[in-house]
């Protein structure tokens, strides 16, 4: 089964061809347009996103069937991205999938966009498939899962207010980098003293036992008023600003990476995939590998092309709803906010 993805829940409007079998599937193009005109804001302005998706969906996902090196024709369904996200920019996805199905008489499905995160490594790592621990951290998100099987998920922690990627940017602009920040907070980092400063873990402390309501959540929204207060004392900001950036990544990947290996130990697994924009950080994955190797498991990080938003995933995701025998219909809408589906108890 060849799927068409389409994406358009933020700000990248991508497209991509992926081949099945679900359990093996290749990807056979895919197209990411990034919409840089936010960083003129300082942020993603809604109204413009969804402006910018409409002039270029139909040239981004053609220009994705020509590299597949197919036509409308050979595709089989369409998997598109339905929520959560920019309400106005998912109706764009959602709209064009949903008239290009209609034009063609083929199945459209649509895909939670975090759900497609937990697919994208595996289009990379044949190992990366369930069953694992899964840690998403996006701008948007921050999810700590337990992955039984495809479609089965455990939620076992999120974040009580920032999402991971929120608080590198947040923490980005403070410093005076440009938006989005993350990447640039890492760069910066990289010169940074860890001792200079010292910001507390955030919801991390010895204290705490399975079964306690913070075991596995996280809440980043403190240590961005850390960084705040850093920044101000500093009476040389110019000279500060590395080591503060090193503090608060220091602080939020300790976080992170207890709280995933809490994951991985109470359930046995010895898999952890990383999935969304911060799984790009290196000294993230490189923790997480440090933690990983004391529970004999392997972590599976994807490239920045996949970790980052893209159309590949909701087609890999897609693709496995579509062999489930599931489709959807001309009623399929956008929500800007909706649980992943297939969750199960604790
Ligand atoms: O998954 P994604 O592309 O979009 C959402 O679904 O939100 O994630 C974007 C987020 C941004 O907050 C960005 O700053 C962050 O990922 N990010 C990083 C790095 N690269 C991207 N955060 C930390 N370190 C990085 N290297
Ligand atoms: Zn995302």
């Amino acid at each position: 089964m060849r799927v068409l993805g389409i994406e358009s829940s933020c700000d990248e409007t991508s497209a991509a061809v992926v081949r099945g079998p679900s359990s093996r599937p290749t990807l056979d193009s895919l197209v990411i347009l990034s919409q840089d005109i936010h960083a003129i804001f300082g942020g993603v302005v809604p109204e413009i996103a969804s402006r910018e998706h409409l002039t270029a969906i139909v040239p981004v996902t053609k220009r994705a069937l020509a590299e597949a090196g197919v036509s409308l024709a050979e595709v089989d369904a369409i998997a598109v991205t339905h929520a959560p996200g920019l309400v106005g920019a998912l109706l764009v996805g959602v709209s064009y999938a949903k008239a290009l199905a209609f034009a063609t008489g083929k199945p459209v499905v649509g895909v939670h966009h975090m759900e497609g995160h937990l697919f994208a490594t595996a289009l990379e790592h044949p190992d990366a498939v369930p069953p694992f621990a899964a840690l998403l951290v996006s701008g948007g998100h921050t999810l700590l899962l337990d992955v039984e099987a495809w479609g089965r998920y455990r939620l076992l922690g999120r974040t009580r207010d920032d999402a991971a990627g929120e608080a590198f940017d947040k923490a980005a602009k403070l410093l005076g980098l440009p938006y989005p920040g993350g990447r640039h907070l890492e760069a910066l980092a990289r010169d940074g003293d860890p001792k200079r400063h010292r910001f507390t873990r955030p919801m991390l402390n010895g204290g705490q036992r399975l079964g306690d309501p913070d075991y596995y959540d996280v809440s980043f929204s403190g240590l961005k008023t850390a960084v705040l207060v850093a920044t101000q004392a500093a009476t040389d900001l110019d000279a500060e600003k590395s080591h503060i950036a090193r503090s608060f990544q220091d602080a939020v990947v300790d976080t992170l990476v207890a709280k995933t290996k809490r994951a991985a130990q109470a359930h046995g697994r010895r898999r952890i995939v990383l999935g969304g924009g911060v799984a790009c950080n290196g000294a993230l994955v490189a923790a997480m590998r440090e933690a990983a190797a004391e529970l004999n498991a392997e972590v599976f990080a994807p490239t920045p092309r996949l970790a980052t938003d893209n159309a590949a995933m909701i087609a890999a995701a897609g693709l496995f709803h579509l062999e489930q025998g599931r489709q959807d219909g001309p009623t399929l809408n956008a929500h800007s906010s909706r649980p992943i589906p297939g969750l199960v108890a604790r």
